[in-house]
């Protein structure tokens, strides 16, 4: 067995990638392959506990695989949640070690649920409800010793520990490991047509610059960033500003010194803020361009792609079809190979 500590993430197969989803959490991902022994899903189970288009799923999915291989992340640590039925066998059971009351105070089901409500259809599903156990399957089918997640996840992972140790309180054992949450200090990027808020998809296109966008679009983007809105206070950065400043630094452009020297001209007053955009647009089409020729090279083979997601999702498998077994067994549940 391995020393390493088990790093497990999953994100949602859900449109294209910014740089906000990137700074803030996938090249986190990225450079803990180094450390640790990864684990990251695609989790087009979870993806359906919204209304969703059942056409469009399986290219989101894979796009979104096309997307972390050409930023950096291993096709071997990689593995989609639908070609692992186990995840869902173990959320079945979990949801007999879940209390029903916790369930209902997380804050992502009353936000989503609260967004589901004024959609279309008004319709909120059980599988919205119950996502967050689904979610301690995930992690705790492979025994992950951390999950990398943001602030917003904090209340999951609170669960899924409470769910590990109720079941190891019933079976008598101490089967699970309670995973901890990995902090690790990342950028929060904001949208540069609003500083207010954050880089989101759901705000609309102008809040968001994809990591893997045309040039031109890319440039024009950061040309029209909102600086300063003459609403901040005397001596203080505005938003916009330090938006920019931030993209910069997280890009980590010529090793950080066109970084020092923008800072240098803000505290003395000199900065011109069309400087400060070449730089940002400098900085971020530079990443952008190493990812797109990555992405270009990597749906020339998509069938080569395929070949390595299926594989690495049946080796991960076999990790899941062991806990699997083990749950069985310790649950009282009968185990036989047919
Ligand atoms: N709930 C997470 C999100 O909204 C996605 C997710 C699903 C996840 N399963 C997970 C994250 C397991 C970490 C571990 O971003």
């Amino acid at each position: 067995m391995s020393e390493k500590k088990t790093v497990l993430s999953c994100i949602q197969p859900t449109g294209h990638m910014h740089f906000g989803n990137y700074f803030g959490a996938v090249k986190n991902w990225v450079d803990l392959q180094h450390k640790y022994n990864c684990i990251y899903g695609v989790v087009d189970y979870h993806a359906m506990t919204m209304p969703y288009d059942p056409k469009k799923l399986i290219n989101s999915s894979w796009e979104l695989i096309y997307n972390l291989l050409a930023v950096g992340i291993k096709a071997e640590n990689l593995f989609v949640q639908s070609l692992i039925p186990e995840h869902a066998e173990l959320g079945w059971i979990f949801n007999n070690f879940a209390a029903m009351g916790r369930v209902e105070n997380m804050t992502q089901f009353k936000d989503k649920s609260q967004q589901s409500k004024s959609g279309k259809e008004g319709f909120i599903s059980v599988g919205l409800f119950d996502y967050p156990v689904l979610q301690a399957a995930d992690i705790l089918i492979y025994k992950a010793d951390y999950v990398p997640v943001g602030d917003d996840q904090k209340q999951h992972l609170e669960l899924t520990r409470e769910i590990a140790n109720r079941f190891n309180n019933q079976v008598n054992k101490e089967y699970f490991v309670l995973p901890e949450t990995l902090f690790t200090e990342t950028p929060k990027i904001k949208s540069t047509a609003d500083p207010s808020r954050k880089m989101s998809k759901s705000a609309g296109e102008k809040h968001y610059i994809n990591v893997f966008a045309e040039e031109d679009r890319l440039r024009k983007q950061i040309r029209s960033a909102v600086t300063d809105t003459g609403e901040n206070k005397e001596g203080e950065m505005s938003e916009g500003v330090k938006n920019l400043f931030e993209l910069v630094k997280a890009s980590g452009h010529d090793n950080g010194s066109s970084y020092n020297s923008l800072q240098a001209s803000y505290e003395s007053g000199n900065l011109k803020y069309s400087e400060l955009k070449e730089v940002t647009t400098e900085a971020l089409l530079s990443l952008n361009k190493t990812f797109r020729e990555k992405r270009a090279e990597i749906v020339q083979d998509k069938k080569e792609v395929k070949y390595q997601i299926k594989q690495s999702s049946a080796q991960i498998r076999q990790i899941a079809q062991n806990t699997l077994k083990e749950v069985k067994e310790l649950c009282g549940l009968m185990n036989v190979k047919f």
